[in-house]
């Protein structure tokens, strides 16, 4: 008897459960529709901004106000985002938020963004023709900021790659191990396209030679922002020039896990013979930092710039004056 009443229990639950209807919106409760399309999930810094996307978008809902967030994957594809963004336009999402693949094919995606009237928020991979000192600002890009509905929200690269110089150059030793008067380093660097892998390259070693510090390049090779990529070129590396290497720079925090495997399979050790820095402060990176398994990271505010790209997202849903450009400062960590 027991028995039964229990199975009629549980039907009874599952029938209401199957027929209840959903929770009936507040009157005037408005859903406003987002797409956000990220160059790539597999990548380290990009899921923590992705889930902070989601998730500050869910902390901002209202009875009054929802945002249905529709996050897609890239694949480090040109041809699959573009793709995703036709999807968008034709699913009228009311705000675009865009991670892009490649840079280079920003005109085509933003002019037909623009052309379908959706406000567009770029994040994380600046355009090159938006670069900062205006010098390649084209009147075709003049023409789509003055639509004032296409925003940049990102850091500046030149800022990351400074504060790794500076790690080096507060060193001790400055970085020169075996006293021999230069800073024998590699670079392993992200996707060349890419403006931050670029400025983090230059502006990494531009800090120590501006301060007057000789430095040698032994090794400057892609690893595509890959941990896989990091471990192998620098492992490569170490095989290759031995004890000469000082100092290994990582355009970001997940080549520079890489890195750091590699370093210790080859026996040497950070802190006392090698150096190694990168990029983002992934949580394990700054763990390391303390532990003084890696020199030093640069904190790239994933919290700060997803939550300014959702904040302007907003801004431009309620039809409000946005700014073209939104700067996240970098901090150092060491
Ligand atoms: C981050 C990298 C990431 C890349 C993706 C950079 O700002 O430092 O970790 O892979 O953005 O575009």
């Amino acid at each position: 008897m027991k028995k039964i009443i229990f199975v009629l229990l549980i039907l009874a639950v599952a029938i209401t459960g199957v027929f209840a209807s959903p929770k009936p919106e507040s009157k005037g409760a408005k859903t406003y529709k987002v797409g956000v399309a990220i160059y790539q999930f597999d990548d380290n810094f990009m899921t923590l901004y992705r889930n902070e996307i989601l998730s500050y978008f869910k902390s901002l809902e209202t009875d009054n106000v929802k945002y249905n967030v529709t996050v897609v994957d890239g694949k480090n594809d040109m041809a699959e985002q573009s793709n995703q963004i036709d999807n968008f336009i034709t699913q009228k999402m009311d705000v675009i938020i865009l991670n892009l693949v490649q840079t280079s094919s920003a005109d085509a995606v933003i002019n037909k963004v623009v052309a379908a009237n959706i406000p567009l928020v770029l994040i994380n991979r600046e355009p090159l023709a938006y670069a900062k000192d205006g010098s390649t600002l084209d009147e075709q890009y003049e023409g789509i900021l003055k639509n004032a509905k296409v925003c940049y929200v990102g850091a500046d690269a030149r800022q990351s790659g400074s504060f790794q110089g500076r790690i080096i150059a507060e060193l001790p030793d400055h970085g020169d191990i075996n006293r021999d008067g230069k800073i024998s380093y590699i670079m392993i660097e992200g996707d060349p396209e890419n403006i931050d892998a670029q400025y983090r390259t230059q502006f990494s070693i531009k800090y120590l030679t501006d301060a007057g510090y000789k430095v040698e390049c032994l090794d400057d090779q892609v690893g595509n922002w890959a941990q896989s990529k990091g471990q192998e070129l620098c492992a490569n590396a170490l095989a290759k020039f031995g004890r000469q290497v000082e100092v290994v720079f990582c355009n970001n925090d997940a080549m520079a896990l890489g890195a750091a495997a590699a370093i210790k399979a080859a026996g040497r050790t950070v802190g006392k013979d090698i150096y190694l820095v990168g990029v983002d402060a992934l949580e394990e990176c700054q763990e390391m930092v303390k532990a003084g398994t890696m020199t030093g990271t640069v904190l790239n505010d994933h919290v700060g710039q997803s939550h300014k790209a959702v904040d302007v997202a907003i801004e431009l849903l309620n039809n409000k004056p946005i700014q073209n450009y939104y700067w996240v400062d970098y901090v150092m960590v060491k």
